[in-house]
């Protein structure tokens, strides 16, 4: 090969190169905290239910997703390997501090969290409560483990990175993507026990969807929650207080509200029947705990509509609480942080309809 065809091949390689660096150097810096879940399971059979969860490194999971490198640049951290029944507060004041810390020094432009499905939600409320930035945080899981046959986490994950690295998900508080959709951590629940369908927002629908990495925010966002952190870290000082739900049903036995209420407590979600309601041998047992102090929550069983204030409980009489439009997973989280910032049960009132 001649000299200057030579040259010539060298400088074409040499544009590439610089082209693909500028390339990636444009991609946005993603962080994926792993925390295990169905997405990093494995079963022994592509068509059988049974499988394993929490089994592989957050370095799995990520390289099981080569398409992720075309999106971002990507860096994995294992914050724990569990299946998310067994999720603690203590996970969850380590993911807000690590989120907080990656942000306030700009080591990412997104956070992307793999986790099981079974309390995605509530570690997603918790962070939406206590991530003090306004980048994107985007939890994402799946239904089946990658070894079931049209396993969900790839795309689910794939999903995820690209709502984490789209500036337009800046600002809307900590997101869920699952199954194309992208949900408020405030409205979002589990709805299925098995069906990549899981979740949805039956209050409010999804805000967006995510289609083979195409993002599109379909809705404005809830106006009337904020989405604000409530606590800045790290004022967090040992562990957060807590806080008991009890399920309300026909029948129930005073005594054991009671005896939950003499434990060492300083609030309590009572998920009661219809529109909050207690029985009313309940209602004397939470109206004695409200009167020597504990912050008493009234939510619901009930899937849909909010719990409202004083329709059948006489809520200013008892210096009870309504959750509004809070599952009672969530209104105990709320409770857990605005019982650690000590505020008075009208203030606390207020953050159920402002946060
Ligand atoms: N053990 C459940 C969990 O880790 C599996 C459910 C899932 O991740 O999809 O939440």
């Amino acid at each position: 090969m001649n000299k200057s065809l030579l040259t010539r091949c060298f400088f074409v390689l040499y544009l590439l190169t610089i082209t693909c660096l500028a390339t990636a150097a444009e991609l946005p810096e993603i962080s994926i905290l792993a925390t295990g879940g169905t997405i990093a399971g494995s079963g022994a059979s592509a068509t059988g239910s049974a499988y394993k969860a929490a089994v592989n490194p957050v370095d799995k999971v990520i390289s099981a997703v080569p398409q992720l490198e075309q999106i971002a640049r990507i860096r994995g951290e294992q914050i724990c390997n569990i299946s998310s029944q067994d999720m603690k507060p203590e996970y969850w004041l380590k993911l807000a501090a690590r989120i907080n810390q990656l942000f306030r020094l700009n080591l990412a432009d997104g956070v992307v969290i793999t986790h099981g499905t079974d309390t995605l939600e509530e570690t997603a409320w918790f962070l939406n409560l206590t991530v003090a930035y306004d980048k994107p945080v985007v939890l994402t899981g799946s239904m089946r483990p990658g070894s079931a046959l049209s396993a969900d986490g790839a795309m689910n994950l794939y999903n995820a990175v690209a709502v984490a690295g789209a500036r337009e998900a800046r600002n809307k508080g900590v997101l869920v993507v699952m199954n194309d959709r992208i949900y408020s951590a405030r409205g979002v629940r589990k709805c299925d026990t098995i069906n990549p369908a899981a979740f949805d927002d039956r209050e409010n629908g999804a805000l967006g969807r995510v289609n083979y990495g195409k993002v599109s925010f379909n809705t404005r966002p809830d106006k009337k929650h904020t989405y604000q952190s409530l606590v800045k870290l790290p004022l967090f000082a040992g562990k957060l207080p807590e806080v008991p739900i009890i399920y309300g049903y026909a029948g129930i036995d005073p005594q054991m509200v009671e005896t939950i209420c003499q434990s060492n407590i300083r609030g309590i979600v009572y998920a009661g029947v219809g529109n909050g309601n207690p029985s009313e041998e309940v209602l004397n047992v939470l109206a004695k705990a409200s009167a020597v102090g504990i912050t008493v929550v009234r939510a619901t069983r009930v899937p849909d509509g909010p719990v409202t204030l004083d329709a059948e409980v006489d809520d200013a009489k008892y210096g009870f609480i309504v959750s509004d439009s809070l599952t009672p997973q969530k209104a105990r989280i709320l409770l857990m942080l605005a019982l650690h910032k000590d505020l008075d049960r009208s203030e606390i009132q207020r953050l159920y309809f402002e946060y």
